[in-house]
């Protein structure tokens, strides 16, 4: 019987074994076997490293080994006008800026060349694994796949429903809108790589009829698909929904009804939910992608991540490009912490009587929800979002002296500063590596 080839990764290894909770190895050492299965976790302080069996070493010495980060909410077709109509609110920036552009991926060349850049940057910021919204087109939709496939990255990915309120040139057919998401899910479901996963899309409640809705629910649970959607992001949407669907109570209410809410439902944003919208959330053990950068650049509002939290329910962070203006999750994980600030200092959407004065969240807990909550939110934990024997090795490299460095270390600087700086002064220069289930995607 061959026994596996293994190769061992050795580095400064910082992970998240609990929210809130590092774990620190000074001389880690991470075996792998070429399928990307880890198989040992080990610290070379307290184990001798000729004691430990493996056929390959890699030396990244001082560098750090930090697993890869999950984005659990990003626009593909959206990279393109990042950082344009940031002074406008939610339903003007999507009429004025988001749906003309969207119109533009009927043609798939040009989406092959759009789709590349937005995958690549994503990667090069240390995304290994993300959700993506595409759009309704579904030759484009395909072109994403296939990129994202050649690119290694690990991707969650929707063909998005619109069959109401949209532009013309958006707008599909009921019928064509569940035929072609049903060929979409097929031709996800046909490759042979199971880095990639379809996912049920509907863009918005105001975007698809509820029969569109009924539909896909059913697609979710005839294939055992994720779901994820946008909730409760701004204040005239919510009026939006009270009209459209005046028979149900709440946003998320309208989700469930149509059998859009379980287990493997994400929806990004949720600021405005209240406290019996939450209880269905977490109830369905559906799951909450705060995405900050989004919520203040489109001034839709602020999270009270910590409260969903105690309330048991799912939470992981997304970029919303271009909702939020970059594709990196060193910048979502600041924007979380920032916006705990303002929670903590009284100045949180959806305040309720019932509130209690709120820390901010760490270091540590917004990178814990960077990992290993964003695979927990896409039931990914048995995978990825860390360093365990068992997992698939997604994982970053990252060096805090290259040439162009954004960051200074010195000598006094121990593992845990290091990876402080990276967290917040660090961008994609540091990021030397990247890896997806063992294989090299990205190298600088
Ligand atoms: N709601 C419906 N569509 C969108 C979108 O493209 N971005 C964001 N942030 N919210 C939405
Ligand atoms: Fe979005």
């Amino acid at each position: 019987l061959a026994m596996a080839f293994i190769t061992a990764y050795k580095g400064v290894v910082v992970h998240s074994i609990g929210f809130g909770s590092l774990q620190v190895l000074q001389r880690g050492l991470i075996g792998a076997t070429e399928a990307g299965k880890i198989e040992f976790v080990h610290d070379l302080d307290q184990i001798d490293i000729d004691t430990i069996a493996f056929d390959k070493l890699v030396d990244y010495g001082n560098k750090l080994l930090l697993p890869g980060f999950v984005d659990g909410h990003a626009h593909a077709p959206q990279y393109s006008f990042l950082g344009i109509g940031m002074h406008l609110p939610l339903l003007d920036w999507l009429n004025t800026y988001t749906f003309p552009h969207e119109a533009k991926f009927a043609d798939v060349v040009c989406a092959r060349s759009m789709y590349t850049k937005a995958v690549s940057r994503h990667v090069r910021n240390g995304t290994t694994t993300c959700s993506y919204f595409a759009t309704i087109h579904l030759d484009s939709c395909k072109e994403l796949v296939d990129i994202v496939e050649s690119i290694g990255q690990r991707g969650y990915i929707g063909k998005v429903n619109m069959d109401r309120n949209a532009t013309p040139e958006l707008t599909e057919t009921t019928e064509q809108s569940l035929a072609d998401t049903a060929s979409f899910i097929e031709y996800v479901l046909e490759k042979e790589d199971d880095l990639l996963t379809p996912v049920i899309t509907p863009r918005f409640v105001p975007s698809t009829t509820s029969e569109l809705m009924y539909g896909l629910a059913e697609l979710s649970h005839a294939h055992s698909l994720p779901v994820q959607s946008h909730l409760s992001e701004n204040t005239n949407e919510i009026l939006w929904i009270r009209d459209l669907h005046p028979e149900c109570n709440s946003y998320t209410e309208v989700y469930d009804a149509h059998g859009l809410l379980h287990e493997r439902s994400y929806m990004a944003h949720c600021i405005w939910c209240s406290s019996d919208e939450r209880a269905l959330l977490k109830n369905k053990q559906s799951a909450i992608i705060h995405c900050p950068n989004s919520n203040f650049s489109l001034t839709s509002g602020v999270l009270n991540v910590r409260r969903c939290l105690r309330e048991g329910i799912k939470v992981g962070l997304g970029s919303d490009v271009s909702g939020g203006y970059t594709t990196s999750m060193l910048d979502a994980l600041r924007n979380t912490v920032i916006a705990s600030k303002l929670i903590a200092l009284g100045h949180g959407s959806n305040k309720e009587p019932e509130d209690i004065q709120e820390t901010p969240l760490s270091y540590a807990e917004a990178f814990h929800l960077a990992t290993v909550g964003g695979a927990e939110c896409l039931n990914l934990q048995d995978k990825i979002g860390n360093f365990v024997p068992g997992k698939e090795l997604d994982m970053l490299v990252v060096d805090l002296q290259v040439d162009d460095s954004p960051v200074d270390e010195f000598e006094h600087d121990d593992a845990l500063n290091r990876f402080q700086k990276f967290l917040f002064v660090g961008d994609d220069r540091n990021i030397t590596h990247v890896y997806v289930r063992g294989r090299l995607v990205h190298e600088r």
